[in-house]
């Protein structure tokens, strides 16, 4: 009797174990993504292309550029017009003051310019926007009082599936 005592113990470790995974991988807040990281939106020395593919970007999440806005500005626009540099006709203004934000809504490929010649110098970025956060670890199986009995116990266990056979044939 004592042994099964714990097991309720064991039951509420593991519900908050669960739950902080829960909250670190799986239910885990909004990130604020810096675009370019250290060196920001700049046409000097940043491969946007590369930036974005190592992002893992999900709904909900935001965007920051940091930019000198003397000379760049953020514009979102179309696949089309990100492709040609075509600033006119944009789908959206992000610039303000330079250090601006942007949240992504939905799970689609957005498109973002420096208007002039800046997005012809690199300025150009493409960030694909995926629409649920993929579990850091693997999901563990739904726990049971029976499957954490087995996990503790499992020689009492293996032994009543034994013994199982043997009630059925009286
Ligand atoms: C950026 O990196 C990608 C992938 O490595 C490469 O294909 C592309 O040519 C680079 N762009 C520039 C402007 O260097
Ligand atoms: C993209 O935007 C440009 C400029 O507004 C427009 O001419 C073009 O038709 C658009 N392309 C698509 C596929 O929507
Ligand atoms: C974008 O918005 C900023 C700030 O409101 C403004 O100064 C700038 O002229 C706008 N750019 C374009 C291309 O509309």
């Amino acid at each position: 009797m004592e042994k099964f005592r714990s097991v309720p113990m064991v039951v509420v470790t593991w519900s908050m174990v669960l739950m902080v995974w829960l909250m670190l991988g799986v239910m885990g807040g909004p990130v604020l993504h810096k675009v370019g990281g250290s060196k920001g939106w700049t046409e000097h020395g940043v491969n946007y292309t590369e930036w974005s593919t190592q992002e893992n970007v999900y709904v909900g999440d935001w965007l920051i550029f940091k930019f000198d806005k003397r000379y760049y500005n953020v514009l979102e626009v179309n696949e089309t017009s990100y492709e040609s540099c075509m600033d006119r006709d944009f789908i959206k203004n992000v610039t303000r003051g330079g250090r601006d934000v942007v949240q992504l809504t939905e799970a689609k490929t957005y498109y973002f310019i420096s208007a002039g010649g800046y997005c012809f110098h690199g300025m150009r970025l493409a960030v694909h926007v995926r629409d649920y956060r993929e579990p850091a670890v693997p999901a563990p199986a739904p726990l049971s009082s029976a499957a954490v009995s087995a996990a503790l116990f499992p020689s009492t266990v293996t032994s009543l599936w034994l013994l199982l056979p043997h009630f059925k044939l009286f």
